[in-house]
Parts: C-alpha cells; structure tokens; sequence
C-alpha cells in the first residue's frame, strides 16, 4: 500500500512507519509539524529506506496536506498527528484543539476529495475512567481533559464524514503505550531516565491509578490490521494484555534501573486524574490481531532500551523539556 502517515515522526507513527515499511512492504509518506515531541531522529534508522518520503508539515494546513497527497499519491491516509501530554492539555489546551479539530477536518477534507480510506488513531481516554470492567466500543464517550475532549470530538468529526459523505473510514482506540523513543514527559520514560539520573520519581496522588499497558508495536499492528481488515465505519479498540497501578510500574522500575525507592515521592494530584481505563479488544481480536508483547517483557526491554540509547534523549533532557520539567513538578533535573 502508500500511506500517507500523518505524525509519523512520534513515538507511535515512527514505530507503525518502521512495522509497514520492513514487515509490509508498504510506501509511507510522512507528514508530521515536528512540534516538541516529534523528532526526524524517531525514524533516522529508516533514512535509507527507498520507501520512505518525509516532509514537514501541519495537519492544519491544507496546502500541505494538498501537497503530501501530490508527492505520495497515497491510498490511506493514517492519522497519528496529535498533541498528546494530559498535563500539557490541562495547562495550555488550545494547541489540543486546533490540531485535533481543525486538523482531523483538514485531512478529512482531502480524504473525501481523494477518495482515499482514512484511519484515525484515538484513545481510550475518550470512554473517561471506569472503576471495574472494560469498555467495548458501544460504551458513551465521557472524556475528562481537554485532551481526551478533543480527541473524542476527531472521533465524532469523522464518524458524522462516514454517515454524511460515505468516507470509508475507521477508527483505533489504544490503551496506554509505551516502548522505545517515547517522549520522556509520560510516566514510564520519565520515570526511567529520573530512576537513571537519581532524581526523584513523582508518583501523582496516592498512585493507585490504574492503566491498562500496550507495547507501542502491538498498538501499531493493531492499526494496520484495522486499516486492512476494519468495516468502513466501525471503531476498533486494542488494549494491551496487562493493567497496574502506577506505583506498582514505578516500583518496578526502580528494581530494573539499580535506583533506590526512597527516590519515589508522592506529588499533588493531577486536577481531574482519570482513576482507572481498561479496554475491551474482543472485535479487534475477532479479526485476528494479539498483542504479542507481556507488560513484564515489554518493560525489561523499554528499560533496557533507554539504557542504551543515550544518543535518543541526552538532546532532550538538554533542551526544552528541562524548562518544562521545572514548570510542571516546580523543581529541576539533576544532569
Ligand atoms: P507523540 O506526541 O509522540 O507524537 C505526535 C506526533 O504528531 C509528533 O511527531 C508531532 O510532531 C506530530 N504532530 C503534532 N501536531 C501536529 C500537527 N498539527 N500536524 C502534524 N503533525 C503534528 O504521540 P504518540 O504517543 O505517538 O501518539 C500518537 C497518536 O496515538 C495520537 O493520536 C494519540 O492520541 C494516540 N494514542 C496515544 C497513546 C499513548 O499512550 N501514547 C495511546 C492511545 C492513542
Ligand atoms: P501519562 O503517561 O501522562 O498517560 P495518561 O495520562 O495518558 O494515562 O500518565 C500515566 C499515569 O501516570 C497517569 O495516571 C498519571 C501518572 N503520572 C504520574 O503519577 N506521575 C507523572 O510524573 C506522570 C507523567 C504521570
């Protein structure tokens, strides 16, 4: 297939580009704004590959989009392009609305004009918390931050495209990723590289908020499986096979990275923290994905990966993330 796979240069689209270009044998163009959290270096290993194209742009932007489709004469279009951080949405909210609102309407619009198959990537946040149970993708969309708010409103957005227009499009909802070049403003990269540097580990709250883990490969197979298989229309959820309380995570951590516990430090609460998601997969599962990746597996390696991969954050930790730190948890990082 040739994709045009927006916000591939994030943590998720770099691994789902890597997956269709070796695995598949798929052409991707990607176009990503390389905001804060997108990175060319996310996809640096795959510079040579023939098959992939990557230009610089906003989903916002329909001379950019109208000029990817140009360049990749894509089939799909997969939109990844999102702003993604909870505390960033809770304290600077209107970048979340523009790139999820605007910018889904956008690629929407030149989906419909192409007549090309869409996949919208969302999240299970858009269900909001839930205390047992799991929630299947007849369940009411009760988002609680800005981010999930927007991100139900791109679901919504391209729903109304299929039932007005006849847009073959689908929707994937993740449950919480994590995995190589992740950005390190979520818990588990965070808490890696603080574990690493012997800097403290803020737990929010009392830290028993559950999440149900997903390694960042099995939600990107997850994808390319409902952007094959998936009935025009329909919404696909794929959580991962694993849920833990956070304190339960970053404990772990501290066993894997040599740290001590005394680092970890209960912090003030994140304001409307979403207690616990679980997610049903039964429909993806019935079209023949699994998750292939244990949460016990998947985070020995993530650590280990981050261990090694000094040359991926050493530039972050250096630059704007710092400022960020200081802003968000009012002290700053050791080296
Ligand atoms: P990320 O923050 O690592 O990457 C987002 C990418 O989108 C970056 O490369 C960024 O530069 C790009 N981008 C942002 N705004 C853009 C715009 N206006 N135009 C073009 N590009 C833009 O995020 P991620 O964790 O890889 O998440 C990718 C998608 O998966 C998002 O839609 C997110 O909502 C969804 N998702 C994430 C998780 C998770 O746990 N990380 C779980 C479920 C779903
Ligand atoms: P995060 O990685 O931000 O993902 P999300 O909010 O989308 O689930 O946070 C995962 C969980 O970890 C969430 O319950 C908030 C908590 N958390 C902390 O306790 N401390 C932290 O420093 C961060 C970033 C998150």
């Amino acid at each position: 297939m040739r994709l045009l796979v927006c916000g591939g240069a994030g943590f998720i689209g770099s691994t789902f580009t890597r997956q269709r270009l070796l695995e598949h044998g798929d052409e991707v163009t990607v176009l990503d704004k390389l905001t804060y959290a997108g990175r060319e270096e996310n996809l640096q290993d795959l510079a040579e590959h023939g098959g992939l194209r990557f230009l610089r742009g906003a989903i916002e932007d329909p001379t950019a989009v109208a000029g990817a489709i140009e360049a990749g004469t894509p089939e799909a279009i997969v939109n990844f392009a999102a702003e993604t951080h909870v505390d960033r949405s809770i304290t600077a909210p209107d970048a979340f609305v523009s790139t999820h609102a605007l910018g889904t309407y956008v690629l929407l619009e030149a989906a419909r004009s192409h007549r090309l198959r869409y996949l919208q990537v969302s999240t299970d946040e858009v269900y909001g918390s839930i205390d047992v149970g799991a929630f299947t993708e007849d369940s009411p969309l009760r988002p609680s931050s800005p981010y999930s708010a927007t991100k139900a409103g791109a679901d919504l957005l391209v729903q109304s495209y299929v039932h007005t227009y006849g847009l073959s499009a689908v929707i994937c909802r993740g449950s919480n990723n994590y995995g190589p070049y992740q950005y390190p403003e979520k818990l588990i990269p965070l808490m890696i590289l603080n574990a690493m540097h012997g800097d403290r580990l803020p737990v929010y709250g009392d830290g028993m908020q559950v999440r149900n883990w997903i390694h960042s490969t099995d939600f990107a197979s997850a994808i390319g499986h409902v952007l094959e298989r998936g009935a025009k229309g329909e919404v696909y959820n794929a959580g991962g096979p694993d849920e833990q309380a956070n304190v339960e995570v970053v404990k772990r951590i501290v066993e894997l990275t040599g740290a001590a516990e005394a680092q970890i430090e209960h912090v003030a609460d994140r304001p409307g923290h979403d207690r616990r998601y679980a997610l049903s997969s039964d429909k993806l599962r019935a079209l023949g994905w699994v998750p292939r990746v244990s949460f016990a597996d998947g985070l020995e390696q993530t650590v280990a990966w981050y261990q090694v991969n000094r040359w991926w954050w050493e530039p972050i930790r250096a630059g704007e993330y710092r400022e960020y730190y200081e802003r968000q948890y009012g002290r700053s990082l050791h080296s």
